[in-house]
């Protein structure tokens, strides 16, 4: 059984610290242990190209056209039975870095249930089929630390990978005013015991537990909601839409059993929003041939060039 930790912080400071004391909780419960500092890779954003779809319709693995460390990365994170993200709050919520791995990582190229299809294009067109690895449920756990009490999106931030590829988030702790967290030992206890429980947790997945906040949410621990104009509150991390109420002085998040349907950590869920894209992208490619489209195109294209530095 192995943990891996990523630490998304300058390099070692307090997240690495963190992510290392996590590490060595996970080493005590008998876990083998990696660690990784993101910032040492080169990882590019993601340009929006959609190769890894357009591969994974065609029934491929739908691989990555960038050239980068990003694919050394997804294998570390294929070899780990649970994975710990320890990262700066940066403007309340997760840092750049994280949003490069989230998207390439955690977004359509490693969605199950677009890989679920991708395999069954596969037996049709006679590709290779997606990475079965894909499909390995893991467990996983986040520490987020600050340097003050500017906190409230990182947990929605963090919490968003584990939907994509309908892992178990085990714990999820928030660290506000800890800049010197190193110093305090009942945090640095709590990120130990953060190990000690993924390593618990990755023995077992299937019967592994939530330990954290029960939050808002009931279906995914969030407190991080958007109220539409009609006041119905949709969960920022699942999606799940219904009603925010006061029972007994206290905020309840009610919804209709069939939105668990929808959610998106849940198969159903994911076919639901994949038939939805195939049906926009579909139109959208039609729409392309229109000489109307190319000509609007050709007009943005024409009115201003995009500056680039070295050019005046
Ligand atoms: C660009 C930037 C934005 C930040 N925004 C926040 C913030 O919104 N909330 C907060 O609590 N801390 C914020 N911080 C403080 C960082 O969370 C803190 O410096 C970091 O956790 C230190 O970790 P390290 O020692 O591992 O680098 C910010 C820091 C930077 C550099």
């Amino acid at each position: 059984m192995k943990i891996l930790a990523l630490s998304g912080g300058s390099k070692n400071g307090s997240n690495d610290a963190m992510a290392r004391e996590a590490l060595m909780g996970a080493k005590q419960a008998g876990a083998e242990i990696e660690f990784i500092h993101l910032l040492d890779l080169n990882l590019k954003p993601c340009n929006g190209c959609i190769a890894c779809v357009n591969g994974l319709m065609m029934g491929t693995n739908g691989d990555c056209v960038l050239k980068d460390d990003i694919k050394w990365l997804a294998e570390k994170i294929f070899e780990a039975d649970g994975i710990i993200w320890v990262m700066p709050i940066f403007e309340k919520g997760a840092p750049a870095v994280l949003h490069i791995v989230r998207d390439r990582l955690f977004g359509p190229a490693y969605d199950p249930g677009l890989n679920f299809v991708a395999g069954k294009i596969a037996e049709k067109t006679g590709q290779g089929g997606p990475d079965p690895r894909k499909f390995i449920q893991k467990v996983t756990s986040f520490i987020g630390i600050g340097g003050s009490d500017w906190s409230t999106r990182i947990s929605a931030d963090l919490n968003i990978l584990a939907m994509t590829r309908k892992w178990k988030v085990i714990d999820d702790l928030v660290f506000q005013w800890s800049k010197s967290i190193i110093l305090d030992d009942k945090a640095v206890a709590q990120c130990h015991q953060i190990g000690e429980n993924i390593a618990k947790a990755a023995a077992d997945v299937k019967n592994a537990k939530f330990l954290g906040d029960p939050g808002v949410c009931t279906h995914c621990h969030s407190r991080n909601f958007y109220f539409a104009p009609d006041n119905t509150a949709i969960c920022e991390v699942c999606g799940i839409e219904g009603k925010i109420q006061f029972i007994d002085g206290k905020i309840q998040f009610v919804f209709p059993d069939e939105m668990y349907q929808h959610a998106h950590d849940t198969m159903p869920g994911k076919m639901k929003h994949m038939d939805d894209i195939y049906h926009n992208e579909t139109k959208l490619k039609e729409q392309k041939k229109l000489p109307e489209f190319k000509n609007r195109v050709q007009k943005y294209k024409e009115f201003i060039q995009a500056s680039v530095p070295g050019k005046v």
